[in-house]
């Protein structure tokens, strides 16, 4: 065995990159329960990629034959319907996965110096994601894999002066056509993948070089022994590949859970009406993109200026996010160290993103419609008081809580219009949310001492 290494290693650095990547890479030694999601979206994305390999043997791109080949799949490939909801579920997984991941990003500040690259390169990932997830969406051919991709590809129509040239370019039809599925295809089984893959790749070797962050947000490089390791660091292999297989157990529990019992999980993994193939010419009563991107869909429905208007939301909502590392300065990482408003502030804006995913879901009707506007409200201030809780000892707290509830009621002053008859009703008491939570988390600091209170960093990890 040796000499088959001794032969290897002569010609390939496999002993070197196993060494320097698991068995003497040192990361801290007080990983929490939240340090389990970054290896589970590895595990997901190797699901997602076997399980596609096998569903595209059977799988037909064209329009005519997509629905059926899915229900062949489902019904006469022998274990097809097991491949099928496991790359259905898989898609769902990957993005609890990655919600939880990138929350765990904000709460210990993983974005911050030395970190940023890493945190952009995920947020690379995390658009590369959503795009194959929406081109996947579009293949089964159901009703709500057309009229998902109809709504979705219209919005491009709202650019001024090019739009409709460049949703007919994208779609490469008037409609949504063959040369769309067929499009889609390609880059869901063959560029997409392969660019994920890649960033993959990059994200692991860039946090590699600057090494990982934990829950205290202490930089463990800074402290090492006479032999240059790191006095909290413990290698990664065996400590936390071990570590990591209980979190693939626990995962694995709940993802076969729902592929066995609820692979359709009450309508919100797959949608009942795309058990129905596409219709052009019925429009299904409701149309709702999958959960996963209904927090940014609510956004679009919230922001009514112009079409455009909402677009741009939509897209700003998701492109605010590259730009953490730029907007939270404040020298704490970690939410342990933070004052208390800064906890409320992730804490609300966790529940804000949820709320917006449910009613991202729901028809609109006047009380959910309102609830959205005031939502996507929260959800962009949560951006300018992270900002504003820069450097708490300094900050004019009341003339910010001033600057911003006065913005909040001046775009309502704008919107309100009395003969909107129940919109208006609803704009009245609803500036309740947004002022709520500016008062918690920009007034409260500034006026009890308790809530503006930062603690001090350790110099060592704490446990
Ligand atoms: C296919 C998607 C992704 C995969 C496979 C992946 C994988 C990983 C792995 C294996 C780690 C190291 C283990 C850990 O810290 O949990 C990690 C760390 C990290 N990832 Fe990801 N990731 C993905 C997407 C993202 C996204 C979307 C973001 C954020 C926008 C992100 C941001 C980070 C950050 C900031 C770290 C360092 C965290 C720290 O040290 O505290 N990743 N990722």
């Amino acid at each position: 065995m040796q000499g088959l290494l001794n032969w290897i290693d002569a010609r390939f650095p496999l002993t070197k990159v196993w060494n320097e990547h698991l068995a003497q890479y040192y990361t801290p030694k007080n990983f929490n329960f939240w340090y389990f999601f970054g290896s589970l979206a590895l595990l997901v994305l190797v699901i997602q990629i076997v399980s596609g390999i096998f569903l595209t043997m059977h799988y037909k791109p064209d329009a005519a034959l997509a629905f059926q080949s899915v229900e062949y799949i489902m019904r006469d490939v022998p274990g097809g319907w097991f491949i099928r909801y496991m790359h259905a579920t898989g898609a769902s997984a990957f993005f609890v996965v990655i919600y939880l991941h990138m929350f765990r990003g904000l709460i210990y500040g993983s974005y911050k110096g030395p970190r940023e690259l890493v945190w952009l390169i995920g947020m690379a990932l995390y658009l590369a994601l959503m795009a194959i997830a929406f081109m996947g969406y579009l293949l089964p051919w159901g009703q709500m894999s057309f009229w998902g991709a109809q709504v979705i590809i219209n919005l491009f129509n709202t650019v001024p002066v090019i739009g409709n040239e460049l949703s007919t370019w994208i779609r490469g039809d008037f409609v949504i056509a063959d040369a769309t599925l067929n499009r889609l295809f390609a880059l869901h089984v063959a560029a997409l993948p392969l660019v994920i893959v890649a960033l993959v790749f990059v994200h692991i070797v860039a946090l590699h070089v600057v090494g990982s962050n934990n829950p205290d947000g202490v930089e463990i490089k800074k402290l090492k022994d006479e032999n240059g390791i790191p006095l909290d660091g413990i290698p990664f292999h065996p400590y936390y590949t071990v570590k990591d297989i209980v979190g693939v157990g626990v995962f694995l529990l709940f993802f076969f859970a729902i592929l066995f019992f609820s692979p359709e999980m009450g309508g919100y993994f797959l949608e009942y009406a795309n058990f129905e193939p596409a219709n052009a010419l019925k429009t299904p009563e409701h149309i709702a993109p999958v959960w996963y991107f209904t927090p940014f869909y609510t956004v679009l429905r919230a922001v009514t200026l112009t079409p455009f208007a909402g677009t741009l939301a939509m897209f700003g909502a998701i492109a605010v996010l590259f730009a953490l590392p730029w907007i939270d300065k404040n020298p704490i990482k970690s939410w342990r160290y933070r004052n208390k408003a800064h906890t409320i502030n992730i804490l609300v804006f966790a529940a804000v993103f949820i709320i917006l995913g449910y009613l991202g879901v729901k028809p609109v009707d006047p009380l959910f419609k309102e609830l959205g506007v005031r939502m996507t409200e929260i959800y962009f201030l949560f951006f300018v008081v992270l900002w504003v809780h820069n450097s708490p000892a300094k900050v004019k707290y009341v003339l910010w809580f001033t600057i911003l509830a006065g913005l909040v009621l001046l775009i309502d002053f704008y919107r309100y219009n009395p003969k909107d008859g129940e919109n208006a009703a609803q704009i009245i008491w609803q500036w309740v949310f947004p002022i709520v939570y500016l008062a918690v988390t920009v007034l409260l600091p500034g006026i009890v001492k308790s809530f503006n209170a930062e603690k001090e960093v350790p110099t060592r990890v704490t446990s």
